[in-house]
């Protein structure tokens, strides 16, 4: 990523085509990425009044290395609270990451001036799960999908704004006909198509789709789904794409990434995550996702997953699935595994396993092949 391009990220005026030819790395290179809510307490005020002694602190994320390639569906899933929308949201720095950086056209977002970062944002979009809540409900479509392209400066006038906005509707399969209609005046899986075709506006190289699908009914989830895809196979358009649903995310998914209490556990490409999962928390979330093939559903043994997440303000020591995992050992409360390269390109987070023993039924009782590896290559 040369200088040159920074330059025009922040001046806004790189034309996006332009921008996506000249990217040959990763779009976005999350490093060490965290995130921590002080929820307070620990000062001498509360002690006085015999409230909560220790400082509480919510590692929402806790330290996530990953890269999302140009014209990718990363899939990230994981149980509900595990910190998928606050990652999301801090990669668009919608919250404030604590540590860490992301970088965004080899440029750390995170060092950004708020100037610089208002020019940046045009290029990172995000849509959201409840795509009423997201819309203003005083505003009409032609104004909430024009906003953007007024904010950006990227209309002259309002006939040229409301052209704009005629054709991103037809583009989402919204007719035109609407742009004076209000957001409650449409459906469900309509306001989304409004969701999408206003962060579409300032032409972006980037969109968190945070459950996108989750508040909707399934007859229209693979409408808005095939919406997606298509999009992105146009317009050459990156993807996170946040769900706690591991069918939407394998529908969808060109790779998966596994989160478990603010880290990654696991990552390979789509199939291999739900083919042959080596993480025990992965392995446990994939069985219990059926399988059309009856043949091959009959002959897969179901890991039941006891007891909830614990809570990421007093997260587990060690691997913090030790306390729900049927495979742990003594040293897994002391050791936090790192995300290590087990099979080409297929990353998993597990003290217990390593290239030469992948598999983890297969590990001798007690042993921990993983600790023995040294100098394997990390998701860094
Ligand atoms: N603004 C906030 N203040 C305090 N805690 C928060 C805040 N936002 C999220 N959290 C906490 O961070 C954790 C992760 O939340 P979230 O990222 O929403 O998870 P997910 O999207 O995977 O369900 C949860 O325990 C949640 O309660
Ligand atoms: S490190 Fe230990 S507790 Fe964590 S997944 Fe592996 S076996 Fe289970
Ligand atoms: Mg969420």
């Amino acid at each position: 990523m040369s200088t040159q391009s920074f330059t025009n990220v922040q001046s806004g005026q790189m034309p996006p085509a332009l921008a996506r030819a000249d990217v040959d790395g990763p779009l976005v290179s999350i490093r060490d990425l965290r995130v921590y809510f002080d929820l307070g307490g620990g000062g001498a005020f509360d002690k006085l009044f015999g409230g909560q002694t220790a400082k509480r602190v919510v590692k929402a994320v806790d330290g996530v290395t990953l890269d999302i390639m140009p014209g990718e569906t990363l899939g990230l899933v994981g149980e509900s609270g595990c910190g998928k929308s606050t990652l999301g949201r801090a990669l668009l720095r919608l919250t404030e990451p604590t540590g860490g950086q992301v970088i965004f056209r080899g440029r750390d977002l995170a060092h950004l001036t708020q100037r610089e970062l208002r020019g940046a944002r045009r290029h990172l979009q995000m849509i959201f799960q409840d795509p009423y809540a997201s819309l203003n409900p005083r505003m009409t479509v032609g104004q909430i999908i024009g906003e953007p392209l007024e904010t950006f400066k990227l209309v002259g006038s309002r006939a040229e704004r409301d052209a704009r906005v005629r054709e991103l509707m037809t583009t989402v399969g919204l007719s035109p006909r609407f742009i004076k209609r209000y957001p409650h005046e449409f459906s469900g899986g309509q306001r989304q198509r409004i969701g999408i075709a206003r962060a579409l506006a300032v032409n972006p190289d980037f969109i968190v789709a945070d459950e996108p699908i989750s508040a909707l009914d399934v007859s229209i989830q693979a409408q808005i789904m095939n919406l997606l895809e298509q999009l992105q196979r146009e317009r050459g358009l990156t993807y996170l794409f946040i769900s706690h649903d591991l069918r939407a995310i394998r529908h969808v998914s060109d790779r998966v990434a596994v989160m478990y209490l603010g880290k990654v556990v696991e990552l390979a490409d789509a199939r291999t995550i739900y083919d042959e999962p080596l993480m025990p928390y992965t392995k446990a979330l994939i069985s219990a996702v059926p399988v059309p093939d009856p043949k091959i559903e009959a002959t897969r043994r179901r890991v039941v997953l006891e007891g909830d997440v614990p809570s990421p303000i007093n997260p587990p020591r060690g691997c913090r699935f030790h306390t729900r995992c049927p495979f742990a050992i003594e040293q897994c409360k002391e050791v936090v595994p790192p995300l290590a390269e087990i099979k080409p390109n297929h990353f998993a987070a597990c003290i217990r396993i390593s290239p030469e023993e992948p598999h983890i039924e297969q590990v001798a009782p007690g042993d921990a092949p993983g600790l023995r590896q040294t100098g394997r290559r990390l998701a860094q």
